[in-house]
């Protein structure tokens, strides 16, 4: 073997490092293009599909008064309608209709309030949420959550403690 200088030595090491790091960065400059092309031949593909994904995401905000629907069907077991749970009583169809719209009837049945209190998240919904006007209907809904879900009535005393295990002071 021919004794190469030293300094050509690392001359031709850095050199080749210098190329491979070019190598690097134009395979990986290569594989961005590429993926980005990809991305957008998916797009144009499915873009009636996404338009439509995204348009059932939209629509139930975007309708500002869906319209209350009038012929509800209720079924009962137990006192509670089936699909809602909320309990039987005059004016179930009516909230059913107008107040499991937007939200589930889990907003209602986790909630107590006075009929004031109950008028008061309504008109909170409509200022805020676009729920619409009720119309006649809204005495009838007052009514019924007024009866169905008013706050609980103090149970007086609380139940006595049991099982205390007593210790006695030392001093
Ligand atoms: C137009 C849509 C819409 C309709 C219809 C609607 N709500 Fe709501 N409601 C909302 C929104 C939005 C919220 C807030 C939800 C949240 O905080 O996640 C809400 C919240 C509530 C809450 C919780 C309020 C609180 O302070 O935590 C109750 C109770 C409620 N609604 C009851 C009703 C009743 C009763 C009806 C029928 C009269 C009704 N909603 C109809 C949109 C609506």
């Amino acid at each position: 073997m021919k004794n190469v200088p030293e300094n050509k030595i690392s001359n031709s090491t850095q050199e080749k490092e210098k190329l491979f790091n070019g190598l690097i960065k134009s395979v990986a400059g290569l594989v961005g293009v590429v993926i980005i092309l990809v991305g957008l031949v998916l797009s144009v593909l499915f873009q009636p599909e996404i338009s439509a994904r995204l348009n059932s995401l939209t629509s139930e905000t975007s309708e500002e008064n869906p319209a209350p629907l009038t012929d509800f069907s209720t079924e009962l077991v137990d006192g509670k309608d089936v699909e809602t749970g909320l309990l039987a009583g005059d004016g179930l169809e009516l909230v059913k209709a107008n107040c499991t719209a937007c939200h589930s009837s889990a907003l209602i049945l986790q909630n107590r309030f006075t009929r004031e209190g109950w008028h008061s998240k309504i008109e909170w919904m409509q200022e805020t949420q676009g729920l619409w006007d009720l119309g006649g209907n809204e005495a009838m809904i007052l009514d019924y959550l007024a009866a169905n879900y008013a706050p609980e009535a103090p149970k007086g005393r609380r139940v006595p403690l049991t099982g205390i295990e007593w210790y006695e002071l030392k001093d």
